[in-house]
């Protein structure tokens, strides 16, 4: 596993060829995914260890990406919290009785992910066997602000009216909430590393919804918190999207590699963030769905950019869309598995 060219990239060593893998490579552009899902709801699939098992091998025994990703979904920690929701079709997740007030926060109960997320534990034993160390698997869970966004929304948000509300009118208690999140973000990571995960990202997706000032007052010291708490046992990643402003608050907060996303080139992106740690990005994921050339010329420009400097992990700059042509993920592999081969 010490070989593995993803973790190695991780730690910003030399590897033979850049490492790619994909956030959302299991999911609905795959036939097999969609045929489990006519059985079984996305929940379904999340609480039996043996499902969420095989769908998180399909991607590994189709394109030959350099990890695997649980497969498991960000909300779950939300419901032993106090927070019940379900994935409704076309429209995403929805919270029941998301969060209105300061008393809602103090009503939110902790819990021990080895009880109430125990089936989440059971599948990463069962993947790690099944993986035989073929590719490192990497857990992850949601930072505050992304949490908090679902938890107080009640689903997706365009603008995080009613979350922004919360943290400006009262500021007290948002950060009890983050520190809530944090403490259960913490908790769980540490229990995913105990059950065998080899690298753990931190996805919030939505904290570009902030500026600089605002992520260092309502955000970075619960995120810091995070990552302390993992505190050098397995590699950490750090994701969001819409980040460009804010790159280096980012780092600040935490995690070995530092996710970027599309709108900023990213040779300019790991200026910002520094040399001293790994990137990973940064495909807009549109361009997987065609023509192939265009993908491809822009993959040339990404690993042009990144040229060969140690610490570069291949992947979109979000998660892969469901109407994306499977073989142009097939594709995709390849082409940056060959074209950034090191003699
Ligand atoms: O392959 C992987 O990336 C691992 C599995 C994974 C899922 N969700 C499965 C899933 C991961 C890492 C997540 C994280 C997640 N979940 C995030 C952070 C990553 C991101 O995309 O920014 C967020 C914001 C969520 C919340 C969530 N889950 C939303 C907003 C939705 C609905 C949107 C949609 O695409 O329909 C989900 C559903 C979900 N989680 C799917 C999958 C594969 C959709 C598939 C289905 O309904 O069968």
């Amino acid at each position: 596993m010490l070989t593995s060219r993803f973790l190695k990239a991780c730690r910003q060593e030399p590897v033979d060829a850049t490492p790619v893998w994909f956030m959302r490579q299991a999911g609905r552009y795959m036939p097999e995914y969609r045929s489990l899902r006519k059985q079984y709801s996305l929940l379904d699939i999340c609480r039996a260890p043996e499902l969420a098992t095989e769908v998180t091998l399909q991607p590994i025994n189709r394109l030959e990406v350099d990890a695997a990703i649980l497969f498991s979904d960000l909300l779950l920690p939300l419901e032993p919290m106090g927070l019940p929701f379900d994935f409704i079709k076309g429209e995403g997740p929805q919270i029941e009785r998301p969060i209105e007030s300061p008393a809602d926060i103090d009503a939110l109960r902790d819990f021990e992910p080895e009880v109430s997320l125990a089936h989440v534990l059971q599948a990463i034993r069962l993947i790690k066997q099944e993986l035989a160390d073929r590719v490192p698997l990497i857990g992850f869970v949601g930072a505050p602000f992304t949490l908090a966004s679902y938890a107080i929304e009640g689903g997706h948000s365009n603008n995080f009216a009613r979350t922004k509300s919360l943290m400006y009118g009262h500021p007290e208690a948002w950060h009890r909430l983050c520190d809530r999140l944090a403490t259960m973000a913490a908790g769980y990571l540490t229990a995913q590393i105990d059950a065998g995960v080899d690298a753990v990202q931190v996805f919030d997706s939505w904290v570009g919804a902030l500026g600089a000032a605002d992520y260092r007052e309502f955000v970075m010291p619960h995120t810091q918190r995070i990552f302390q708490a993992v505190d050098r046992r397995v590699p950490t990643l750090h994701f969001g999207t819409g980040t460009a402003a804010i790159l280096g608050e980012l780092k600040e907060a935490g995690g070995d590699v530092i996710g970027v996303d599309w709108r900023m080139p990213i040779d300019l992106a790991w200026e910002r963030i520094g040399h001293d740690r790994a990137v990973q990005g940064n495909l807009d994921p549109t361009l997987l769905l065609g023509p192939p050339n265009r993908m491809f010329s822009r993959t040339d420009d990404i690993l042009a950019r990144v040229a060969g400097r140690a610490g570069h992990i291949f992947n979109l700059g979000h998660g892969i869309l469901p109407s994306t042509p499977v073989e142009h993920v097939q594709m995709l592999v390849q082409y940056v598995h060959t074209a950034s081969q090191r003699p």
